[in-house]
């Protein structure tokens, strides 16, 4: 929960060391002892064009007019391919067109090359850092070659290498880049998540770096904390390490200098220095610090205090705990953009998601992209289960029963290839305490021999978080134990009652115990602003007039997941078959609302339960290309049903409705709020007539969840359909305040499921809930309003607005979407609303805030449509001053 973290008091250590060598001001790309610079921009083109003479190609002066440029310092090759413009990708995500990209261009090598300058002299050094060249690269410098691809090998192996006597004041860089193959390389996957990109990855993905250092360099830093208990008034301990290497071939004596200063945080920054003597050409970690000359090198990070561990509880479930107090992992799974093209300031907007959502955490599976994604989840208080990927290389071992194809089992060099990865993403890893833990395998777990040397190479990486063996049941190296996590699904649409019908004694796959670390109703349609985006007309038509064909959206081709048949399967049974394709948004819109609330609120509900629900980790957050499935919010970062629903279901002080029980639950996620609490519960039918109305009073208490009241009797006559709404407050708060408004829809019947013909990826269901009853409620008249502080539309896109709906009949007003657009009707993103999907009361009046944010457009119109309330549009209105007009 948001509250149990404290990342917010950020640290910034700094050890460099110093020895003889002068500041030489010039244009080279690095000027002084410590500075890294990375290759800005590429040159780029195919080997069949350039030829294979790479120890010419790598010499100043070539010319290479006629390559490709690509203005970017890192690019995969169709990253790069896009960048330089010769893909668009709002034309290969439309409808099929990826199918179109040629793929046999890049099953040969490509050259990355780039020419610049330095200023070598005496007592300079030079080194140039690759952090993962995808699949394998040959590096050349100046004619003479650094390394070749048995080196250079796998998408997170990381080399630093020593070009101190290639470099001249001209340098030319070469890097060839071999065709990646998942099955055989250590690469970026997707299994079945979205088509593969043409290229597979290939490339350089991560910068490429030079640094200066004089004779001595360091390594990454790490930062190794030890904390006493109370954490807030105990003394901490924090060694700063890194490798220093001596690179003369004659001893020298260093000063290491350390220094830690808080992040916004007033006084002097701790500071402390020492003598080394290194041998000649040695390597050495320092615990300690170097002479009062210039520096030699530096090296620095940001780190936090906190602790985490992780523990099996009696059911073999493992439970996280931060800081000493137990955890609730709620989160989903992340993907990069399928090009790999990462945008810093477009993952500050899904963060902020991430927070508005109420999850604590992201999980990685082999994606793990820059240091900067940890940088923001440092400062924003999210953790990130970082780990390896499944289904490919990375999981080739003899007892792996589900890879696609067979692929070779590791041979001695693909140890190699893995040791040098996980020594270089520990290192990458080590100081964020936004990470929560690291997961050696997905799906399954690492033989015997790669178990231990994974674990080797995070603890010489001062490793401080838990390490577990998979996100899976299905075994475990024996030194290391079970990973206390279930991968049994479902990936693929079940009704929200699933996640209720715990029955210890039969098999329940995903429903809400335990710790589920990939799972999800198979949901995330985005809405028809963005649908209409990526589908050409036909694909529109195919969504909702052949519901079992075959979509090129949906997952690869041969997946489970290529079409959406038991998605729609229960849409068509429940909902009725669709009128038009608004008529089918509308309806997918509503069933995946009611799947992500029901999976977030039985989590919650089931925290302190007999068997807890330990953690979750809905199947995905994100999409790689604009998806029709398995996303909280879509590829045009555009949030509908699925965000919204998972938004209720996360809230920090909740009130929720168990479809199992037929009860109520007082969800409780935070640490310090208690006290009274009251809660409404309204029940009305179709036509708005109240079957039951009725207050509970009670008390809360922190970081519980707890059963206030059955409904079993109030539901036990309904004629077809109901609504149910609970209204959470707080008595004893100014004007009662409101903690959480949830309204449910509820049929006659639960939909019934047959958990003995389970499959790995959903349970299957015998007969539908019916909710056709909906289909003809009676028009609601509801009216809008829109207000904005501030001095006019310009420039003032982030300030909040509020909407206000008020229903003037006599029936609820069911499932009211509210779209915020520009004044050319597009729709402005990113943007947070408090609520939305909103059910109304006869009568009711509702205000809530929206906020557009990083970088949206002006906001102008606020759209607004139900199932029962007729679409329109309402024009903003803007104050001149700072309340709202
Ligand atoms: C290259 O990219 C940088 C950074 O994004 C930008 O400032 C610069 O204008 C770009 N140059 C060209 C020629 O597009
Ligand atoms: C890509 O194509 C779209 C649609 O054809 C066009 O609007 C857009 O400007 C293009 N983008 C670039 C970067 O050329
Ligand atoms: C991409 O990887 C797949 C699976 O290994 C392989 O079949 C395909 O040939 C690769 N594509 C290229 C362009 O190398
Ligand atoms: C810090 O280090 C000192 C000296 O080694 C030790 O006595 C103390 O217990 C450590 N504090 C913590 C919180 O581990
Ligand atoms: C270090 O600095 C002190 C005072 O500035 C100076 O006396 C001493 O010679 C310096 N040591 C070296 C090795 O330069
Ligand atoms: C937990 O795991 C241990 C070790 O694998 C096993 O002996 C024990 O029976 C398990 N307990 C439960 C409740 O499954
Ligand atoms: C992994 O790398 C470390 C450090 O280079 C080495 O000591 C170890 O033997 C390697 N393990 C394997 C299995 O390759
Ligand atoms: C949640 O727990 C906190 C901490 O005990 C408490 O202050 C708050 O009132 C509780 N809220 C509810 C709804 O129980
Ligand atoms: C939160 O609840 C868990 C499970 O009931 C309990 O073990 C833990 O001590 C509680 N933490 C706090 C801070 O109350």
């Amino acid at each position: 929960m948001r509250s149990q973290l404290r990342l917010h008091v950020l640290f910034s250590a700094i050890l460099s060391i110093t020895s003889t060598a002068a500041i030489d001001p010039s244009n080279s790309l690095v000027l002084t002892p410590g500075q890294i610079a990375s290759i800005p921009t590429w040159d780029l083109q195919s080997s069949t064009k350039a030829g294979k003479d790479l120890e010419t190609l790598s010499r100043p002066g070539v010319d290479t007019s006629g390559w490709i440029h690509v203005n970017a310092s890192k690019c995969t090759l169709m990253g790069c391919l896009l960048e330089a413009g010769t893909y668009n990708d709002t034309e290969l995500f439309y409808s099929d067109n990826l199918r179109k990209v040629d793929s046999k261009q890049f099953e040969v090598p490509w050259l990355y090359r780039h020419e610049f300058g330095l200023d070598p002299e005496a007592g300079k050094y030079f080194h140039l850092i690759t952090h993962g060249i995808t699949s394998r690269a040959d590096v050349y410098l100046n004619g003479k070659e650094v390394a070749d691809k048995k080196t250079q090998a796998g998408g997170y192996g990381g080399h630093t290498y020593d070009i101190t006597d290639l470099v001249g004041q001209k340098n030319a860089l070469l890097i060839q880049a071999h065709p990646t193959s998942y099955y055989y390389d250590f690469a970026l996957g997707w299994v079945d998540w979205n088509p593969w990109p043409a290229d597979n990855g290939t490339g350089v993905w991560r910068d490429v770096e030079v640094k200066q250092t004089g004779s001595v360099a360091l390594g990454p830093l790490r930062v190794v904390t030890q904390l006493g208990t109370p954490l807030e008034s105990s003394p901490a301990n924090v060694t700063l390490r890194s490798r220093a290497r001596n690179l003369e071939k004659a001893a020298v004596t260093i000063t290491v200098a350390g220094t830690i200063s808080p992040e916004r945080y007033p006084g002097p920054p701790i500071t402390w220095s020492q003598i080394v003597t290194l041998p000649p050409l040695s390597t050495t970690d320092l615990s300690v610090f170097v002479s009062n000359n210039t520096i030699s090198d530096f090296a620095s990070a940001t780190f936090g205090f906190r602790t985490v561990t992780s523990k099996l509880n009696s059911y073999n479930d493992t439970t996280f705990y931060v800081n000493a107090k137990p955890f609730q992992v709620l989160g989903a799974g992340y993907a990069p953009d399928m090009f790999l093209r990462f945008n810093p300031s477009k993952f500050e907007s899904e963060a902020q998601y991430v927070l508005d959502l109420g999850f604590n955490t992201i999980r990685l599976e082999g994606k793990n992209e820059h240091p900067e994604l940890y940088e923001i989840a440092d400062r924003r208080g999210i953790m990130i289960l970082a780990g390896w990927e499944c289904c490919d290389k990375w999981e080739a071992w003899s007892y792996n029963q589900d890879l696609a194809v067979p692929t070779p089992v590791w041979n001695e060099e693909d140890y190699g290839i893995a040791n040098a990865s996980m020594f270089h993403e520990a290192g990458m890893l080590q100081t964020h305490p936004s990470v929560l833990g690291y997961l050696i395998g997905s799906d399954y777990w690492p033989d015997e021999k790669a178990s231990p040397m994974y674990m080797n190479a995070l603890q010489s990486q001062d490793w401080q978080t838990p390490v577990l063996a998979s996100a899976s049941r299905r075994g475990f190296p024996a030194f290391m134990g079970s990973p206390g996590l279930k991968m049994e699904g479902p990936y693929d649409w079940v009704p929200p009652n699933y996640w209720y019908d715990i029955e210890p004694s039969a098999s329940r796959l995903g429903a809400a115990f335990g710790f589920g670390s990939e799972l999800g109703a198979g949901v995330g349609t985005p809405d028809l602003s963005s649908l209409k985006k990526f589908l050409s007309p036909a694909d529109l038509n195919d969504l909702w007039k052949n519901p079992n064909k075959n979509l090129f959206h949906m997952s690869t081709e041969t997946s489970s997941f290529h079409n959406r048949k038991i998605y729609n399967d229960g849409l068509w049974k429940r909902w009725g078959a669709p009128t038009s394709l608004e008529d089918y948004v509308q309806k997918t819109q509503i069933t995946d609302y009611e799947a992500t609330r029901a999976q977030f609120e039985a989590y919650a509900a089931n925290w302190n339960s007999k068997r807890p629900a330990t953690g979750l980790i809905y199947w995905m957050l994100t999409g790689a290309f604009p998806s029709l499935h398995w996303s909280i919010w879509d590829y045009y970062m555009h949030p509908a049903g699925a965000y919204f629903g998972a938004k209720v279901g996360s809230r920090i002080e909740h009130v929720a409705y168990d479809y199992v029980k037929k009860s109520v639950f007082l969800i409780n996620r935070s640490l310090d709020k208690e006290g009274a609490r009251s809660v409404e519960i309204q029940v009305v039918d179709t036509t708005g007539k109240t079957l039951l109305s009725n207050t509970v009073k009670t008390t809360t208490k922190p970081n519980t969840s707890k059963e206030i009241t059955s409904l079993s009797s109030a539901l036990k006559n309904i004629k077809d359909v109901v609504f149910v709404r609970l209204v959470l407050s707080d008595p004893s708060s100014k004007d009662t305040q409101v903690l959480s408004r949830n309204v449910y829809w509820l049929s006659k019947t639960i939909d019934t499921l047959d958990w003995d013909n389970s499959d790995w990826f959903y349970t299957p269901v015998t007969k539908y809930s019916d909710y056709t009853a909906l289909n003809k409620l009676a028009a609601a008249n509801v009216s809008l309003a829109a207000r904005s502080r501030g001095h006019g539309p310009k420039g003032h896109s982030e300030s909040a607005m509020q909407v206000t709906l008020e229903n003037h009949s006599s029936v609820p007003a069911f499932f009211i979407r509210l779209n915020l657009v520009d004044k050319d009707g597009k729709d402005v993103l990113p943007v947070t609303w408090d609520d939305n999907y909103l059910t109304l009361w006869p009568r009711e009046k509702i205000t809530v805030k929206v906020r557009p944010f990083g970088g949206a457009a002006e906001p102008a119109v606020v759209q607004v449509v139900g199932k029962n309330v007729k679409g329109s549009t309402v024009s903003i209105a803007y104050s001149l001053g700072d309340s709202y007009p």
